[in-house]
């Protein structure tokens, strides 16, 4: 593999998304907002926000402060932002993009996406199973390619989808996505979405890339499997920063959370080496886990999904 920096992924837009960028879920607030000044101070140009993370007022403001210091510009930046369960009725989909954008005090995001592919109850408040139901996608779809027009989103597309539940977003829709957000990382390296979203054109964009180790309701031991601490030993890189470089060279944004600043700057430097052939070859030999099972939406009586499989479409 060449010494390439891949700073970049091509959307199906034309639009030049980030390689790299900077995760928000479960940041607190009180944390956030200076973990992405830090995160931005550090060079990234790329923040991965959502409604659902109850963060997004504090981003903006930090944002803000930014923006007024000439830190950085709005044009130089790439945000993110996602539609929540709730929303998913089309006539709230703008109001909820609104929302968003009166939170992190910005005119437009760059991409904007279903966060699940489950709806909620009306007037539902919550994450208990009860409040979800199966999505209609087509018709939020519209209301995604509504704002698509405006301008207030860049780019839409779709987090947690299936190869089959993608394939059938694509055979409605009149824009098509242009990313799928997942988890993706050494130990859940998804390759039969990551073939078939490389045939379709979306981008495929990888979150918890580092296996998301401070989540207590998983058990995540993905930075300290021997192949990337084999690696990490041989490179003189960390863990981390080789968990974050193979997901470029496999051709994926990724999606690093930290709010800690040493850690931020540590995930940022993966842009100038690379992990070399016979090192990268060692990959497949990884066993593969999906950590985030989406059990929360899954009830045999009621929720959104029937069972874990029929969420994933059997891709687990
Ligand atoms: P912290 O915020 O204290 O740095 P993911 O992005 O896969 O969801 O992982 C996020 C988790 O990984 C957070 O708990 C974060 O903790 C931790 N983390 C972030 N960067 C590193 C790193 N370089 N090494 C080890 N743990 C990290």
């Amino acid at each position: 593999m060449a010494n390439n920096e891949i700073r970049f992924f091509q959307l199906n837009t034309g639009a030049q998304i980030p390689s790299l960028g900077f995760g928000t879920w479960q940041s607190s607030p009180g944390l956030v907002g200076d973990a992405v000044a830090a995160a931005i101070k550090a060079g990234y140009r790329h923040i991965d926000c959502a409604q659902n993370y109850g963060n997004e007022q504090e981003i903006g403001l930090a944002l803000k402060k930014l923006f007024e210091e000439g830190v950085v510009k709005r044009e130089d930046l790439w945000i993110t932002s996602k539609l929540r369960n709730y929303d998913h009725a089309p006539e709230d989909v703008p109001e909820a993009l609104d929302r968003t954008l009166r939170d992190l005090q910005l005119d437009y995001v760059d991409l904007y996406l279903i966060h699940w592919p489950v709806a909620a109850k009306k007037g539902s408040v919550g994450f208990q199973t009860e409040n979800f139901v199966p999505p209609n996608i087509p018709s939020t779809w519209k209301a995604m390619e509504e704002l698509y027009d405006s301008g207030k989103a860049r780019a839409i597309g779709v987090s947690n989808f299936s190869s089959k539940k993608l394939a059938d977003l694509l055979t409605v829709a009149r824009v098509p996505p242009a990313v799928n957000q997942v988890e993706c990382h050494p130990s859940w390296q998804q390759d039969k979405l990551r073939a078939f979203c490389k045939s379709k054109g979306v981008h495929l964009s990888g979150y918890s890339p580092l296996g998301s180790p401070g989540t207590t309701w998983i058990q995540s031991d993905v930075l300290k499997h021997p192949v990337l601490n084999m690696i990490a030993d041989k490179l003189g890189k960390t863990p981390a920063q080789v968990a974050l470089r193979w997901g470029l060279q496999m051709g994926h944004s990724v999606l690093p959370k930290s709010t800690n600043e040493a850690r931020i700057k540590e995930n940022f430097d993966i842009l100038n080496w690379s992990i070399p052939e016979d090192l990268f070859s060692k990959f497949s030999e990884i066993q593969q886990a999906r950590l985030l099972r989406g059990t929360f939406f899954v009830h045999e009586t009621y929720g959104a999904y029937r069972s874990v499989e029929e969420l994933w479409d059997g891709e687990i």
